[in-house]
């Protein structure tokens, strides 16, 4: 993976003021009883802020909490388009990012004006985007999706409407095969999950054998093909919860093996190899942007701050709020009478 995020010189400087002797973990649980503040983060973030998160989730889970919550402040361990997606449920909310710069190759591969002309183009598709977007594109959706409950919302999509998926291709595609509806891929990846290797993998099966494999959606098929479980990160982790063997391969971001451990302490769980079998390739470049360091000063400054402007907030929250009502909770089944047989465009 070569890639490159710029320099943000005034947040090094906030950085390097911070008294070394300080004691990181107490300051932010007094800042997070101050704020009133809750904290979430994702299971790709580090281990430190993990356990110091009031909840740790998938991004839908995320999002339901960032809905449901009634602090005052959000402090959100992940990415800038999950942080913005909590503003835009809860936009009285001060919701913070401890580094703006955690992006998305997912939100970067579809930019609003070319996202804009390729629904114009297929004015008879209804657009289902995946929950890694920007505002913007959100805005342009029918329907948002996470990996953890498109398969259930496509299923209550009549089976005569013609849909466009976007951006990633790879979850695009797998939930086409999956589900047998014929979609418009939109051309975007994810750095982290199209980097695994099949042949490192192939090898790595080799050396333990009977070891499933579970994966993201966002791997490519070469990967996918040899998964036994396939799945968001909390159902992958739900998967390593419940599989009475001892070792399992996981191909999806290496952090969550944190979670795994925790909860399954006497298993073995080994990542996915890239294709140089030594580097950190598939390390979320964006999600490690953000530190305790960070999320101190976020929570002590109120900086960076999440905004959004309201005419665009207004348009991007119908698709999102459309997500929420078609998500089963718990194996509760959604009531399907309520959906219209054409969704109109936000
Ligand atoms: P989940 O919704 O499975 O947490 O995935 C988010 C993500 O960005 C995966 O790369
Ligand atoms: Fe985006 Fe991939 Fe990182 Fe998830 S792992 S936040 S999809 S770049």
């Amino acid at each position: 993976m070569n890639f490159h995020i710029p320099k943000d010189s005034i947040l090094e400087g906030r950085i390097a003021a911070v008294d070394p002797t300080l004691d990181l973990e107490a300051e932010i649980n007094r800042l997070r009883g101050k704020r009133n503040a809750v904290i979430l983060a994702h299971y790709y973030q580090d281990p430190e802020i993990q356990d110091i998160a009031d909840f740790v989730g998938d991004s839908l889970d995320l999002a339901r909490k960032a809905a449901a919550t009634d602090a005052d402040v959000i402090a959100f361990c992940g990415v800038k388009f999950m942080a913005e997606g909590a503003k835009i449920l809860s936009p009285g909310k001060t919701v913070v990012l401890p580094d703006m710069r955690a992006g998305c190759s997912l939100e970067d591969s579809c930019p609003p004006d070319r996202f804009e002309a390729f629904r114009n183009q297929h004015p008879d598709h209804i657009s289902l985007t995946y929950i890694n977007c920007s505002v913007a594109v959100k805005a342009l959706s029918d329907i948002i999706v996470t990996s953890s409950n498109a398969e259930a919302i496509i299923n209550q999509i009549p089976k005569d409407q013609k849909i466009l998926f976007a951006p990633d291709k790879y979850l695009g595609g797998y939930l086409s095969k999956k589900t047998g509806r014929d979609m418009l891929l939109w051309d975007g990846t994810c750095i982290v999950h199209e980097d695994f290797s099949e042949k490192e993998l192939i090898k790595l099966k080799a050396k333990h054998p009977g070891a499933p494999v579970a994966a993201h959606p966002e791997c490519p098929p070469s990967i996918l093909n040899h998964a036994d479980h396939i799945g968001s990160t909390s159902s992958i982790l739900k998967f390593s919860r419940e599989y009475a063997g001892d070792t399992i391969i996981i191909a999806t971001e290496p952090h969550i093996i944190h979670q795994m451990q925790k909860a399954s302490p006497g298993k073995t769980f080994i990542g996915a190899p890239a294709a140089d079998g030594n580097c950190n390739c598939n390390d979320c470049p964006f999600m490690a942007l953000n530190t305790m360091e960070k999320l101190y000063l976020a929570l002590r400054d109120l900086q960076p701050e999440i905004t959004v402007p309201e005419e665009v907030r207004i348009k991007a929250l119908k698709p999102l709020e459309r997500m929420l009502e078609m998500s089963p909770i718990q194996g509760v089944q959604p009531d399907l009478s309520e959906i219209p047989a054409q969704i109109p465009a936000a």
